[in-house]
């Protein structure tokens, strides 16, 4: 097969993903309630011919498509998208702007949702090339709703058992046309916490009668800026966030209970650990200093997205053949953004790459942003990066 026809193919399919990927954009849906844009994904598989379709995990897709010659080959290599959209007002002019009043596709996963069905629309044509099967999977409630959790607890691992995962994101800090990548960790573990900070509730003006958790929270959220500072190695990486706090009903009362929201980003287990261990010593300490007593709530946490060595070499040799050294950026560092394909990642290896979706020397809005805009020039990269990806890890022989 010459795979300079894989880039070429996907130019050939661009306009209907562009047609695909606007319609999705207009009719933006949140958390695990993707319905519409689940329907939209099977009509347009049924129209690509794919029989093999079904539902997984509420709103979620998976297809599969099997090569021509799969006798005696029971190699699986699966593509995950993210369908979810964002609670966010779209601040935009475009003909194909959100009609949902507060949800808008701000993180581009309408894009992937269309560059998967791209792909699927390429690899369906090229089944006789290949023998295996390729596994499609389209995710709902990636933003925090527990999609992939949900997914892979219906079955989405199995029948068949995938021996690679794939998958891409948007990103408006690489220009249109381009493709990024980064060995090793690319994006953070994510492990939200919320703690109850007690103390006793009484009289503003008798408070030696109180305790007080107010006064609690203050040495709290003060203490807890040494977990990183101090604790965690200058070379390593962590944050450490407090973005919530609420306690309180009057200013002349002395509540009963101070309520901090948080997040640890990390890009190890054992820095997440340790500052999980950090936090819950120094809020136990202080709270008991002050004659106060703290609980703790710790979500389950997502881990870091890490690509995997081996199939990182493959898909960095692989675009810059394909693509050209001008269309491939490293990335310098990674995001301490999170991802749930991560929990894809902890049973079968695979990789996440980039797509250049902003202006180059442009500030370009951010993902989340009610401005952000995904500049959909960058289809063909997107579409002939899956196909190359999946086709490499089925041992299609390219040049
Ligand atoms: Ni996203």
């Amino acid at each position: 097969m010459n795979t300079m026809n894989i880039l070429k193919r996907a130019q050939e399919v661009e306009p209907r993903v562009r047609e695909w990927r606007r319609h999705i954009h207009a009719h933006p849906e949140l958390g695990m309630e993707t319905e519409v844009t689940a329907s939209f994904v099977e009509k347009i598989l049924g129209e690509i011919g794919i029989k093999d379709v079904r539902r997984c995990g509420g709103t979620g897709v998976t297809a599969l498509i099997r090569g021509a010659a799969s006798q005696g080959a029971d190699i699986c290599v699966g593509l995950r998208a993210d369908m979810d959209a964002l609670p966010v007002n779209e601040r935009s002019d475009l003909p194909y702007k959100s009609v949902n009043a507060g949800a808008a596709h701000a993180c581009g996963h309408d894009l992937h949702t269309a560059c998967l069905l791209g792909a699927a629309q390429v690899l369906h044509d090229l089944r006789a090339e290949f023998r295996g099967t390729v596994k499609l999977i389209f995710q709902p409630g990636e933003e925090g709703a527990g999609g992939a959790a949900a997914m892979i607890a219906d079955g989405a691992l199995e029948n068949p058992k995938m021996n690679a995962i794939f998958t891409l994101h948007s990103w408006p800090d690489l220009p249109v046309g381009t493709v990024g990548f980064r060995r090793g960790a690319v994006l953070a573990s994510a492990q939200a916490f919320t703690i109850r900070l007690k103390g006793k509730q009484g009289h503003a003006a008798h408070p030696h009668r109180c305790i007080d958790p107010i006064l609690i929270a203050g040495h709290v959220i003060c203490a807890l800026q040494s977990v990183v500072a101090r604790e965690i190695g200058p070379l390593e990486t962590g944050v450490l966030t407090l973005g919530r706090i609420a306690g309180g009903t009057a200013g002349n009362i002395i509540p009963e209970e101070v309520v901090i929201e948080g997040t640890i980003r990390a890009l190890s287990d054992d820095v997440n650990k340790r500052i999980i261990a950090a936090v819950t010593r120094i809020v136990e300490g202080t709270a008991t200093m002050l004659r106060g007593s703290a609980g703790f709530k710790f979500s389950p946490g997502l881990p870091p997205v890490v690509n995997d060595d081996a199939l990182f070499d493959r898909m960095e040799a692989l675009f810059r053949k394909n693509f050209g050294g001008d269309h491939v950026r490293v990335l310098p560092e990674p995001s301490m953004g999170a991802e749930d394909f991560a929990l894809f990642l902890e049973h079968v290896p695979g990789t996440h790459f980039r797509l250049g979706v902003g202006q180059e020397g442009q500030n370009n809005f951010p993902l989340h942003s009610p401005d952000f805009i995904a500049d959909d020039g960058g289809i063909p990269y997107g579409v002939a990066g899956l196909t190359l990806l999946t086709l490499d890890s089925l041992g299609v022989k390219m040049p």
